[in-house]
């Protein structure tokens, strides 16, 4: 059964105490929450306060996605705010591995994203120094694109480089999951599902979280 990592971006920012009352009744077991700083990616969303605020009123697991340039500047300020595991983008760290220590020295497992361009095979050297590698299955930036199909392929991949290293890195597919897909999705190798639209804008979302849950 995948681990459930709801979008934030999706969500109803008007009712944000609501979205966190929802999931906290959920089995749902990360909160995945975008930051965009407009330079990275083309889109800005919401930052450091917002992510306070969402720690005073979530149970669950904070999965912070850095889609920022030099993102190890604010390390200890998304450790501050809360974050318990934060991904940086192998596009934005020239330093990864001393990235990824540092993230850890601050308490937090060590994530890294990668774009759809990006070889799973560039993350080798250092597999066994990454808690979660965040495959993009989208174009980072925006909530509700079409999952690329390719991802299947890179997950497998992704897989047998972690079993051959023996490492427990997790796998998480971030962008375009549903329920039509997350069954595939987790035979291929995936271990964590983030899912906004899905969730978020669906009739009743705790039920499509526990329908998400149930896929083996
Ligand atoms: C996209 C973000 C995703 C986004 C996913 O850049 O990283 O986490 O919220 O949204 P959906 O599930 O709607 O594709
Ligand atoms: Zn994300």
């Amino acid at each position: 059964m995948p681990i459930i990592a709801p979008s934030l971006l999706a969500a109803d920012f008007l009712k944000l105490s609501e979205a966190c009352k929802m999931l906290n009744e959920s089995e749902a077991e990360y909160f995945h929450l975008d930051v965009m700083d407009g330079s990275f990616v083309p889109n800005i969303s919401y930052g450091l306060p917002i992510i306070e605020q969402i720690k005073t009123a979530t149970t669950k697991v904070l999965d912070v996605h850095l889609m920022i340039v030099s993102p190890e500047k604010y390390i200890a300020d998304f450790k501050k705010a809360g974050a318990d595991i934060l991904t940086v983008h192998y596009e934005a760290c020239p330093h990864l591995h001393s990235t990824l220590q540092q993230i850890k020295a601050h308490g937090m497992k060590a994530g890294v994203a990668i774009n759809p361009h990006t070889s799973v095979e560039l993350l080798k050297e250092v597999i066994k120094d990454i808690d979660l590698v965040c495959v993009m299955s989208v174009n980072p930036g925006f909530g509700g694109q079409k999952f690329i199909e390719h991802t299947y392929e890179k997950v497998k991949v992704l897989k047998q480089i972690i079993t051959t290293a023996g490492a427990t890195t997790l796998i998480e597919i971030d962008g375009g999951v549903t329920e039509n897909n997350a069954a595939k999705l987790v035979a291929a190798g995936a271990d964590v599902l983030v899912a906004g639209t899905t969730v978020f804008k669906a009739a009743d979302p705790k039920q499509m979280i526990a329908t998400l849950k149930a896929i083996r």
